[in-house]
């Protein structure tokens, strides 16, 4: 959702600022703006609903005053309070005041109020306008900058985020974080840069301060220093060095993010392994000692907890939870959970999935049973996300960063991470059953790579399928077992990314009502290695079949009963534990939604109406 960046130094303030809101993109918006301060102390404005180009060509060819530029901030919205219009985008200026938000101001209608009685003349729509007009207040009464944002914060309900110049202290930049996350670090060549996530820092720096919740940050040329909002006293917030690189958020030569992340996962996969491992331990699913261990191995039932993609993901490791470690899995759709009365029972734990670590519903979840003193764990692909805040302890996936707003390697990451955290459990209540399970997740990554190698035939299989099938009026994707939540997985990708209706069934369940669906214009995706429910995936298949659906099978290579059955047909060559199919076929599912999405010409990295993290309810 919205992308916070700001800078102050040595160096063009505006190209940073653009260079940023660029890497921002991902994160889903609907109009930008950017606010620098002229060489006499003054700030300018531009902005535009749209596209980032939008702005990028008001501001060309850049004016003296803009190419002199050393401290601006920068936004990208995606619209809460008022439609995406250029008056509604960021940045928002009140007399000398200018600022860019992130969050919702809860109590935004009484602030309006107030703000017009004492005469103010709000342009927008936005509630963020608002925090603008009080800081002003607040710095004509004698206050300085920082103050009067520290003074006047105290007064917003809700998650919010700020960033805020004056005209009055041109030198100064002035953040909050109090919600939405903010991440700072100081610029090598001097002064700082701000943003909401650390990918336009790393063009910088990979030393990066995770801001907490309730710090302000004064940005200068010196550097950063931090303080408490209540209080006002420094503080001292240790950085971080992250080992993402910039290289990674760039395309490497793929036509799109999307693709080059599906192909990353084995990368990915090897990396959360060996970042959840204790690689002193030749012992089969040995983890390195953390907080979360203790909590999960005193765990009698589990809750699962996510969105979207995660919730999927937390599906599959229900699966590998029950079968491996023989334990008590509910898996709950965050949105609804918060607004239940679960039953938790001694033991109870309760994870949330979230591979951005802001999703509002998870965060919420998390928030109110640890207020119950219930132990609660996040599994993250995000460091210094929310989540670690909100959670006792958090597990992180290794998947970098990923730009593509379709969840791709984050979601195969989350299955490494489960299957890790089953396998620890089942190794300390079933010792030596899962050896074998740990031999074939050692070569996993590779087979993954083959396969994603192999264009002659599954890249190949994929790619025809797509081009045959891409204007079925609606497709079915179903599986049993382990390739159930694959399925939802594959339904959705296609949703997202082509806008095409599709629907993700258990095999079984189809004779249940979606039959009825069923003609010549439907396809119907199946998914059915060879595992245990093969053989009843088929006969479900010989239902669709018999009712004219065309069929896209995909399974094991060799199986030529089921081949026989479908219309077009995706092998997958490698042979594994069935435990781990879903690794194989979420590619399959990946790459044949993307082939679709560029069929259909739809922009497969930003789809319309996403946002990456999905920072409200
Ligand atoms: C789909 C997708 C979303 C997210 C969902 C939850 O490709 O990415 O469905 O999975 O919005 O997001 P996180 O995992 O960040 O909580």
């Amino acid at each position: 959702m919205c992308g916070i960046v700001g800078y102050i130094g040595t160096r063009p303030a505006v190209s940073i600022l653009l260079q940023g809101l660029k890497r921002l993109e991902y994160r889903g918006y609907d109009s930008s703006g950017v606010a620098f301060v002229t060489e006499g102390g003054k700030v300018e404005i531009c902005k535009s609903e749209g596209k980032l180009e939008n702005i990028q060509k008001l501001l060309n060819p850049p004016g003296q005053a803009q190419l002199k530029a050393t401290c601006g901030i920068g936004h990208t919205r995606w619209a809460t309070h008022g439609k995406p219009t250029t008056q509604n985008a960021h940045p928002h200026r009140a007399g000398h005041v200018v600022l860019i938000h992130n969050g919702i101001i809860e109590n935004y209608q009484e602030l309006k109020k107030e703000i017009i009685e004492r005469g103010h003349k709000p342009l927008s729509e936005t509630d963020s306008e608002l925090f603008g007009f009080l800081v002003l207040d607040e710095m004509e009464s004698g206050l300085g900058l920082a103050d009067s944002v520290r003074k006047t914060f105290t007064r917003l309900q809700g998650g919010n985020s700020v960033v805020v110049m004056s005209e009055k202290e041109s030198g100064v930049v002035v953040g909050v974080r109090n919600g939405s996350p903010l991440v700072v670090a100081n610029d090598p060549e001097g002064g700082a840069i701000l943003a909401s996530d650390a990918q336009p820092i790393l063009e910088f720096t990979r030393k990066v301060i995770f801001l907490e919740h309730g710090d302000l940050v004064v940005a200068t040329k010196d550097g950063i220093e931090v303080f408490d909002l209540v209080s006002g006293k420094k503080v001292d917030r240790k950085s971080t060095e992250l080992d993402w690189s910039v290289d990674k958020l760039d395309k490497g030569g793929y036509p799109h993010y999307m693709l080059k992340e599906i192909y990353e996962q084995p990368t990915a996969l090897v990396d959360t392994m060996n970042g959840i491992l204790d690689k002193m331990s030749t012992v089969p699913f040995t983890l390195a000692q953390q907080p979360g261990i203790q909590i999960l191995e005193q765990a009698s039932e589990i809750h699962l907890v996510a969105c979207g993609t995660s919730y999927y993901g937390a599906m599959e490791g229900k699966y590998w939870l029950e079968t491996w470690a023989r334990m008590p899995v509910h898996v709950e759709l965050a949105s609804e959970f918060r607004y239940r009365k679960p039953v938790f029972r001694p033991g109870s734990v309760v994870i949330g999935i979230s591979q951005s670590g802001e999703t509002a519903d998870t965060l919420a979840v998390l928030r109110e049973v640890r207020s119950h003193k219930i132990p609660t764990l996040g599994i993250t692909n995000v460091r210094g996300s929310s989540i670690v805040r909100e959670a006792d302890a958090v597990f992180f996936t290794s998947a970098g960063p990923e730009i593509g707003v379709a969840a791709t390697k984050s979601f195969t990451t989350q299955l490494m991470m489960f299957l890790m955290l089953s396998g620890h459990l089942a190794k300390k209540r079933n010792p030596g059953m899962v050896d074998e399970l740990f031999s074939d997740l050692v070569h996993l990554p590779h087979l993954v790579a083959l396969l994603l190698e192999d264009e002659s035939g599954f890249r190949k299989a994929i790619s025809s399928a797509a081009k045959a099938l891409a204007n079925s009026t609606g497709f079915f994707f179903i599986g049993r077992g382990y390739s159930f939540p694959i399925a939802l997985e594959g339904a959705l990708k296609l949703k997202e990314i082509a806008y095409v209706h599709a629907e993700g069934y258990a095999a079984g369940e189809l004779k249940h009502g979606p039959i009825a669906m069923i003609d010549p214009s439907i396809t119907v995706v199946v998914l059915a290695p060879k595992d245990q429910w093969r053989d009843k995936t088929v006969s479900n298949l010989e239902e669709v079949k018999a009712r004219g659906a065309k069929i896209l099978g995909i399974g094991t290579a060799g199986d030529h009963l089921l081949e026989r059955l479908c219309d077009y047909w995706i092998p997958i060559s490698q042979s594994t534990h069935e435990s781990l199919m879903p690794f194989f076929l979420t590619p399959a599912v990946q790459l044949l939604s993307y082939d679709i999405a560029v069929l259909h010409g739809t922009d497969v990295d930003k789809p319309r109406n996403l946002a990456k993290s999905v920072t409200v309810e």
